[in-house]
């Protein structure tokens, strides 16, 4: 079968990697891809917001499923967009509905979901500027450090972290006066919960599910997880505090009252799902919902299942994911991801890199790059994942470090620690 995969990211070259690998892909396409996508599959310049660009290509190329990476297609109803349209109506999107995707698209939404299904998370108070005093009288409850995040989406950007009480208070305020636009109309003000993070990810055809490898993502720049919060600078799996009785919390106490509500709620939801969860002394509780993949979690997640990936894709979309066979590599899986110079804030782009064809014994997932002339240039923050696999977590990194050092840009940075928190 003919498949379009939207997005242009480590993400997406991961994604195409495992799709191109099974035996049911017939002709890959990628919007819009980037220069890695380019050696898997076919680039086609196209955004993944532009839904009506996307019919006519589709249409004219006998496509029939679309793999939805990035977010904001989902949140902007992309599910919706196929379903209604008498042309696209039997071509399956691999992605939640405008409704489902709420789950990422507002804060909001997903913690009233969370209530309403009994699922374990930080206690939090949504305010808007009608009832900021409330807030006020909210936070003035809590502990510190305050935690207040923007309802909408804010590129990774609209959580904040506070240690005072006054800083906090002046925060709310400038959030719900715009400091994030349309974004911060509602805050939700969250406890502070304490622990260590893990990324879940779940494949929903609406009535079952199956739950992939979970992996551990390193957010901020800097090593011993110092500095600005980036989109992620590395991921391992398995993630060694998420043993099989932890797995089988998060399973009976999230995934399965996830997917449950969802359906007693009506919302469609055939799709990823992505939960962001904390250890809490052992206890699993929920910090976020995603509405996809994560990045670069998928550069390790994808090296971790063996089974035919569309074959899986198939069963979302058909309604029989129940039947479909996932059986995991034993083996641990690394990413390290090289970023260019000055990332996250402003970094310079068209650079040169080098010493690709030197590599040995990794994946490389090309996250911002683009072709031009014959030569691999950086295209963006976030350049390329190295992904290795070991016998553990260590001989993987190893393997991805070594490569690393290969690979040549300039201002390229890389964390030297990831993983280093587990055991
Ligand atoms: P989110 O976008 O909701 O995942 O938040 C981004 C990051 O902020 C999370 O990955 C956590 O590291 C942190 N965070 C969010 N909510 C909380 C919370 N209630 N307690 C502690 N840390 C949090
Ligand atoms: N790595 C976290 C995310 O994709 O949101």
């Amino acid at each position: 079968m003919n498949i379009l995969l939207l997005g242009s990211g480590g993400r997406e070259h991961a994604l195409a990697w495992k799709i191109a690998q099974s035996p049911k892909t017939g002709k890959l396409f990628i919007a819009p891809g980037n220069a890695g996508t380019a050696l898997t599959g076919i680039n086609v310049p196209v955004a993944t917001t532009d839904f009506e660009a996307l019919k006519k290509f589709a249409s004219a190329n006998e496509i029939n499923m679309v793999v939805v990476g990035p977010e904001d297609p989902l949140v902007q109803g992309i599910y919706d967009f196929f379903k209604n349209d008498s042309e696209l109506k039997n071509i399956p999107v691999i992605g939640p509905s405008k409704a489902g995707a709420q789950l990422e698209g507002s804060k909001n939404f997903a913690k009233s979901f969370m209530m309403r299904h009994q699922i374990p998370t930080a206690q939090y108070l949504s305010v808007t500027k009608d009832n900021l005093d409330k807030g006020i009288t909210f936070l003035e409850t809590m502990k510190s450090p305050y935690v207040l995040k923007v309802d909408g989406l804010a590129a990774g950007k609209g959580v904040l972290i506070i240690n005072n009480l006054p800083e906090a208070k002046k925060e709310l305020n400038a959030m719900l006066n715009g400091s994030f636009g349309k974004a911060g109309e509602t805050v939700v003000i969250e406890e502070f919960l304490s622990g260590v993070e893990c990324s879940v990810f779940v494949m929903t055809d609406g009535k079952s599910c199956k739950i992939l490898p979970e992996a551990k993502d390193y957010k901020r720049i800097g090593e011993g997880d110092t500095g600005l919060n980036t989109g992620g600078m590395g991921a391992v799996s398995p993630v060694p505090f998420a043993d099989r009785t932890f797995m089988k919390k998060v399973e009976e106490r999230i995934v399965i009252p996830t997917i449950e509500g969802l359906r007693s709620e009506s919302i469609d939801y055939k799709g990823f799902l992505f939960l962001g969860l904390i250890n809490v002394g052992g206890e699993p509780l929920l910090i976020e919902y995603n509405c996809r993949m994560g990045d670069p979690e998928t550069e390790v997640v994808m090296l971790r299942i063996q089974s035919d990936f569309v074959d899986l894709l198939e069963g979302v979309a058909q309604g029989n994911l129940q039947e479909k066979a996932l059986v995991f590599d034993t083996r641990s899986a690394a990413a390290v991801m090289l970023v260019s110079g000055g990332y996250p804030g402003n970094c310079e782009k068209g650079k040169a890199i080098t010493g690709l064809e030197s590599v040995r014994g990794s994946l490389l997932f090309h996250a911002g790059t683009t072709e031009k002339d014959g030569r691999i240039l950086t295209a963006g923050g976030r350049v390329i994942a190295v992904s290795s696999y070991g016998s553990d977590k260590n001989e993987a990194l190893r393997q991805s470090f070594q490569n690393a050092e290969i690979i040549r840009f300039d201002g390229k940075y890389y964390r030297k620690d990831i993983g280093y928190d587990l055991k």
